[in-house]
């Protein structure tokens, strides 16, 4: 069965590319303003650090807003992944970098080897995520990202007053919504941070400029940005520490067993929670044997 963010995206985009023309339809579907936005992503990602041969995993890549701001940058190395297959082969069209790749992939698993990347961005995608879901996917990237890698992802906050009116339109659609509209507390991010030993560079507010533009941008309704601007959605900077060695697991892994878990550990028999959520919770911190 699909997934709730699966099936919303999937209709989404089935529908604009029954009402409109294909680039109009792929744009609408991610939100608009394609160019310039592209352009802001990449800056910022360029402020926080991006390098010219580092590889970057972009998590709900997709119709390419941001790989297409990225292409001219040769010798970068670049992984997109999302939900719609539409998406993805317009994202790969649109950048003909045959040396780059993009992946359709739903499970919260992403198929790339520990350490292995340098930045992931997930531009507006836990917006439209449970709460578990942004956490489990936090902790993917953190295995696949090279110690000292970072990750840079927009969310919606409920402090800044330019974000509530998503609210008020989520009250409109609650029995009939287009896709979840997620709102995440500064405060969760940090507790989820501190979990999975990722270190907060910085949270900075959607309705404050932080991207430092070094080109005027022409915006689709023909008016121009310049100097600092904001994306609209605030912005968190994440970093993997530098000494990182260990993986933490979100997701029970496949050949997690309780049964074995308890006769493995038999201290835990008088447990009150699950003991798959125990070994999330603790054993894994613990180094508990789980097989
Ligand atoms: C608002 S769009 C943003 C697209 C892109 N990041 C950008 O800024 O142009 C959200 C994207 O996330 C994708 N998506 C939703 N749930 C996802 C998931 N669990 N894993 C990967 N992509 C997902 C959607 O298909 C959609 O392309």
């Amino acid at each position: 069965m699909q997934k709730h963010f699966e099936s919303d995206y999937n209709k989404l985009v089935q529908k604009n590319l029954a009402n409109t023309d294909k680039h109009s339809a792929m744009a609408q579907s991610i939100g608009g303003n394609f160019i310039p936005f592209g352009i802001f992503q990449r800056e910022l990602l360029l402020q926080h650090g991006l390098k010219a041969n580092d590889t970057v995993l972009d998590v709900g890549c997709g119709a390419g807003r941001l790989a297409n701001a990225l292409k001219e940058m040769p010798q970068l190395s670049y992984i997109g992944i999302d939900v719609v297959q539409e998406l993805l082969d317009y994202a790969q069209e649109l950048c003909n970098r045959p040396d780059w790749t993009f992946i359709k992939a739903a499970d919260f698993t992403i198929p790339l080897e520990n350490n292995s990347v340098d930045m992931v961005t997930a531009f507006s995608v836990f917006t439209h995520l449970l709460h578990e879901e942004s956490y489990a996917y936090l902790a993917e990237f953190r295995r696949v990202l090279k110690p000292g890698g970072k990750i840079v992802f927009t969310f919606l906050d409920f402090n800044i007053p330019e974000h509530r009116p998503v609210f008020a339109s989520n009250l409109t659609q609650i029995s009939d919504r287009v896709h979840l509209n997620q709102f995440i507390d500064p405060q969760a991010i940090q507790v989820w941070s501190q979990h999975l030993q990722l270190d907060v560079e910085g949270i900075f507010h959607g309705n404050q400029p932080h991207i430092q533009l070094n080109e005027t941008v022409k915006a689709e309704d023909g008016t121009f940005h310049r100097g600092k601007v904001a994306l609209g959605q605030s912005i968190c900077v994440l970093q993997k520490p530098c000494n990182a060695t260990n993986i933490v697991l979100a997701v029970l892994p496949k050949d997690f067993l309780p049964e074995k878990y308890l006769e493995l550990n038999p201290d835990l028999a008088a447990l009150t929670m699950g003991l798959g959520s125990h070994y999330l919770a603790h054993g894994q911190f613990e180094n508990r044997r789980f097989k």
